[in-house]
């Protein structure tokens, strides 16, 4: 790929953009994330296809944190050389996210929530990716020990000193995401986004999170609407492949895949054939049904899976009989 690339002219023709929540922010239907896929054990190129086909289909947004890899760090490592290869001309076009909260080097100030912390973290994030800013920076997970008011305003400066334009929250219960919110708020920074997991097979967020980020109008992007792959046709036979996630032994464990899954799965494939879409459009397409889902952030480990999610945005509405149909298949799984 030596060719210099040029960004496709049809990019803003297929994928809506939805405003996240209250704020002036628009993000893609579909995002792309780099926890997979994307670290110093991967293959460039493939990633490099990945992130190009995604660019070229109007996916603006994309998602690191601190510690995405393997080894930590190195998909920032590897997206700060997919700008320098491709992508820097169109900087303006692009909304690129990192975090800090888990475990990233070792002593104190490596972990959790303290300004410390966030702010070494993020200036550490903005040199691999050769950044002077990121779009948008998460806390990415609470921190039961630092005081939530240092952690807020931790954010706060982030913004004030120009290392990030926006601040999200991820993995917050309802009742902490509020107490961050007002906080935020008061601050004069507000919280943009919330970032929760959220598929056909973990719809924990519905009867709290949600109704608080309508409360708040903080915008949401669901995190793993596959459910890692598990809601696609990728195991669908009861083999698993060899290149897939749940091969390369890592956050996505065989074991997983269970027969009580495989058998819902397998009925939500049908039903998704019969609307004509693959089982993975339908899934996304099932998280996109909320209006005030901003965006599903999936990964990618070759350029079809991108193209397919893209398709996904096109899908049509669902009948209220099918809702119910698929509400009585997922239910019996949610953990
Ligand atoms: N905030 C947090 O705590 C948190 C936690 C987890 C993730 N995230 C973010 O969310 C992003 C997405 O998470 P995720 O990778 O778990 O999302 P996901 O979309 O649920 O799973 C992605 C995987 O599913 C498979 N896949 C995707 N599209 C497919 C298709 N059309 N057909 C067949 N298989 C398909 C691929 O696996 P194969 O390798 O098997 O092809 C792909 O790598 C991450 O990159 C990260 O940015 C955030």
């Amino acid at each position: 790929m030596n060719t210099p690339y040029r960004a496709n002219p049809e990019r803003y023709s297929t994928i809506p953009y939805r405003r996240s929540g209250g704020s002036g922010l628009k993000l893609p239907a579909v995002s792309l994330g780099l926890w997979h896929n994307f670290g110093g054990v991967d293959r460039f190129e493939t990633g490099r296809e990945v992130v190009r086909t995604a660019f070229d289909h109007g996916i603006t947004h994309f998602d690191l944190a601190n510690n995405y890899g393997p080894p930590p760090g190195s998909a920032e490592e590897t997206f700060g050389a997919l700008l320098r290869a491709d992508l820097r001309p169109y900087r303006d076009e692009l909304i690129i996210s990192s975090k800090a909260g888990y475990t990233m080097w070792p002593g104190p100030y490596g972990d959790w929530g303290s300004r410390k912390y966030l702010i070494a973290s993020l200036d550490q994030s903005l040199k691999r990716m050769g950044l002077d800013y990121v779009d948008i920076f998460y806390h990415h997970r609470p921190d039961p020990e630092t005081p939530l008011e240092e952690t807020m305003a931790a954010l706060a400066h982030i913004v004030s000193s120009g290392r990030a334009l926006y601040v999200g929250l991820s993995n917050y219960p309802a009742g902490l995401l509020r107490r961050a919110a007002t906080l935020l708020r008061e601050l004069g920074t507000p919280c943009v986004i919330d970032q929760p997991r959220y598929s056909l097979l973990d719809r924990h967020i519905e009867p709290e999170i949600l109704p608080a980020l309508a409360d708040e109008g903080i915008g949401c992007i669901a995190f793993s609407p596959l459910a890692q792959g598990i809601l696609t046709d990728r195991y669908l036979n009861g083999h698993i492949p060899e290149d897939s996630r749940a091969a390369r032994g890592g956050f996505l464990k065989p074991e997983q895949i269970t027969p009580e899954r495989l058998d819902a799965v397998r009925r939500l494939n049908d039903i998704a054939q019969a609307r004509g879409l693959t089982l993975a459009r339908m899934a996304l397409a099932w998280v996109l049904r909320h209006n005030a889902m901003t965006s599903v952030l999936i990964g990618a480990s070759r350029p079809s899976q991108v193209l397919d999610a893209v398709a996904a945005t096109q899908a049509a509405p669902f009948e209220a009989e099918v809702l119910a149909e698929i509400d009585r298949i997922v239910a019996p799984l949610q953990p």
